[in-house]
């Protein structure tokens, strides 16, 4: 173990939105497309720096429900490569007792893209170690307007009253209920927006926009940014604890 971890207090759940990819590319002439390829694998090295650090949850934003936006042809360069990746590692996943479970609006992917992600959620799914969270198509406002729909089909359904609807009922419905809320939202590339990710579940968490493009990440900006979480004080909405005796 790292010595410049010992003391710190290691967050339950970090999540990336891995970007800077293109700007990587393009800052040597490449197609963003490389970018993309670099960036697979930073991705590998927060994997297993997160399952060092003893990590409880990693998301990770592979793809947006407004990345379809992109040229086709990177589009379709994205996804291929996520279907190829997700195939060359699961072993690896599994060798690191990686459980993955892949969120957002699935159904969508193409056929051969979504038989990976479930063969690779299924594989996974008994693994007790780091809890993989890949967002694919994935948006925020889409979760939660999933999630209204879910929840107002029980409505008409008559099984629930719209009453019932409180936060800890509506959470039941988003894709993951069951892991817990960000304690540090990473955002490598230097921007500083959210670009529609895990908008319900980062209402408190740490924030931190790193100057580092994505395929230059790795265990050291983790760290770095682990050593960062430590000098927040998260007060949710109180007060500081040395102010409340
Ligand atoms: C992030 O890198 C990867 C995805 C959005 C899939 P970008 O491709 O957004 O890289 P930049 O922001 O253009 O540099
Ligand atoms: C966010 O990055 C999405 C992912 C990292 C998958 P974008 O590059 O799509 O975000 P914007 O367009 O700069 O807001
Ligand atoms: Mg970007």
């Amino acid at each position: 173990m790292d010595e410049a971890l010992s003391g710190l207090i290691i967050p339950r759940h970090i999540a990336i939105i891995m970007d800077g990819n293109g700007r990587w590319a393009q800052q040597r002439g490449l197609p963003r497309l490389q970018g993309h390829f670099e960036g697979r694998k930073a991705t590998r090295r927060v994997v297993e720096a997160c399952v060092e650090f003893g990590v409880e949850v990693l998301s990770v934003y592979a793809f947006s429900a407004e990345n379809w936006r992109r040229p086709a042809e990177e589009v379709q360069g994205l996804l291929t490569l996520m279907e190829s990746a997700l195939q060359e590692e699961l072993a690896d996943l599994c060798g690191n007792n990686v459980r993955l479970i892949p969120t957002g609006r699935l159904g969508e992917l193409p056929e051969s893209l979504q038989r990976v992600l479930e063969k690779a959620r299924q594989e996974t799914a008994s693994n007790s170690g780091l809890t993989l969270n890949l967002l694919v198509n994935y948006g925020g406002r889409a979760e939660i307007v999933d999630a209204a729909r879910s929840f107002a089909r029980r409505v008409q359904a008559g099984w629930a009253a719209p009453d019932d609807l409180n936060e800890e009922v509506l959470r039941q419905y988003l894709y993951a209920p069951d892991l817990p809320d960000p304690d540090l939202v990473i955002r490598p590339g230097g921007e500083q927006r959210l670009s529609n990710f895990l908008l319900w579940q980062t209402s408190y968490s740490e924030l931190l926009v790193m100057d580092v493009l994505w395929p230059d990440f790795g265990r050291e900006h983790l760290l770095a940014a682990i050593i960062e979480f430590n000098r927040r004080e998260r007060r949710f909405g109180g007060v500081a604890d040395t102010e409340s005796d």
